[in-house]
């Protein structure tokens, strides 16, 4: 097969992440690095592939058939928006954007320009959770009425050496708790309303440290979060599902999905059910799935190339990330109002 050339525009974090997987792809190569910076030419120079300063650059001269977007926050609208314009197609790192309107002029170029968007939440690609969405999917539980998730953990002191980590959108709501709410949405649908509480008294920077939040979802589920970034708790979906090297697995669960008729842990999925009897006064029995393990920003290279070969729909669509992105500012909104917010029908 063909290798399908693939660009990477910031080479940062996790830009480092996406260069090194797709330059050992089986399905796609590394045709460029564009990041202004020195570490990123340095990257370009050890991987042979071309560097480009300015990402418009590289577009018009290496015209890759697809980028991976792994900037700032703030960038991915206009960036995503040059890629599509050219019939590049994008994985635009999470958030989708910045704002709720930049999200949509995303969205609305990919359908006028015909060019595939994927977002990166890429625990939809995990084995784990496609396991899990089966078995939602399949009924076992019945009907959906509960989930409980926990964003527990703690992030070293000299992680907020960072100014922009100290203050508005820096926080555990939009940097963490984006990926258990487009989760949720993964499994349960969309969110209909929610009301949320923030803390920022143990760190006291501007940003929250802590959030609680309670969701109502479209199919009648309710859903309670609890994310904190200054606990020392290892429930957490990234430090239990083994997904990235750098955090170390934890063997916990942090999702609790609870149905009529079973309920479902993650990552350890365990189904809870009744064989006998049915009711509190009888004995629930726990079947585990073995352990799905596997590299989710491999498959979602893998994923990218079959997208872009029209041999694929998008697991994470540009409207799945406006809408995720939608209800992850609307936990702002709702702290700040203290009230429940409902969510548009985009
Ligand atoms: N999916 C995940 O689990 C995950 C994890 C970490 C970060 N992210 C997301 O990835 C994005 C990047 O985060 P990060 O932590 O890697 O940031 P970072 O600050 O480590 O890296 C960003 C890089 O982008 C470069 N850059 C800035 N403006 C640019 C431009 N106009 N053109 C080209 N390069 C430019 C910078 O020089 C820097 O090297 C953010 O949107 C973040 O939310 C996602």
């Amino acid at each position: 097969m063909n290798k399908l050339p693939i660009a990477v525009i910031g080479a940062g974090l996790i830009g480092k992440v996406h260069i090194d997987l797709a330059a050992n792809h089986n399905e796609v190569c590394l045709a460029a690095i564009a990041d202004p910076s020195e570490t990123a030419r340095q990257m370009a120079t050890s991987y042979n592939v071309p560097w480009f300063a300015d990402y418009r650059s590289m577009l018009d001269t290496v015209k890759p058939k697809g980028v991976v977007i792994a900037t700032p926050n703030v960038t991915h609208g206009a960036i995503a928006v040059d890629c599509i314009e050219r019939g590049i197609a994008v994985i635009v790192e999470k958030p989708i954007a910045y704002t709720v309107e930049d999200a949509r002029r995303i969205r609305d170029a990919s359908q006028e320009f015909k060019v595939p968007v994927l977002v990166g939440h890429q625990r939809r690609h995990n084995p784990i959770v496609r396991r899990a969405r089966e078995i939602v999917a399949s009924g076992r539980l019945g009907r959906p009425v509960s989930a409980t998730v926990l964003c527990t953990w703690l992030k070293p002191d000299e992680y907020f050496d960072t100014a922009w980590r100290r203050t508005k959108g820096g926080g555990p709501i939009l940097i963490n708790l984006i990926h258990d709410i487009d989760l949720l949405r993964h499994l349960f649908g969309d969110v209909q309303s929610l009301q949320a509480v923030t803390s920022n008294e143990t760190r006291g920077f501007e940003v929250e440290d802590t959030a609680a939040v309670v969701l109502k979802f479209k199919n009648g589920a309710l859903a309670t979060v609890s994310v904190s970034d200054t606990t020392a708790a290892p429930w957490n979906y990234d430090l239990a599902a083994g997904e990235v090297e750098r955090f170390p697995q934890q063997d916990v669960n942090s999702h609790y999905l609870c149905g009529t008729d079973a309920s479902l842990t993650l990552p350890r999925l365990e189904v809870w059910e009744y064989r006998t009897g049915k009711g509190w006064h009888d004995p629930l029995t726990a079947e585990r799935t073995a352990l799905h393990t596997g590299c989710p920003y491999t498959e979602q290279l893998r994923h990218f190339r079959a997208v872009i070969d029209g041999a694929e729909a998008p697991v994470c669509s540009a409207l799945d990330g406006l809408r995720t992105l939608q209800a992850t500012m609307a936990v702002h909104a709702a702290a700040a109002s203290g009230a429940a917010v409902t969510l548009p029908d985009d």
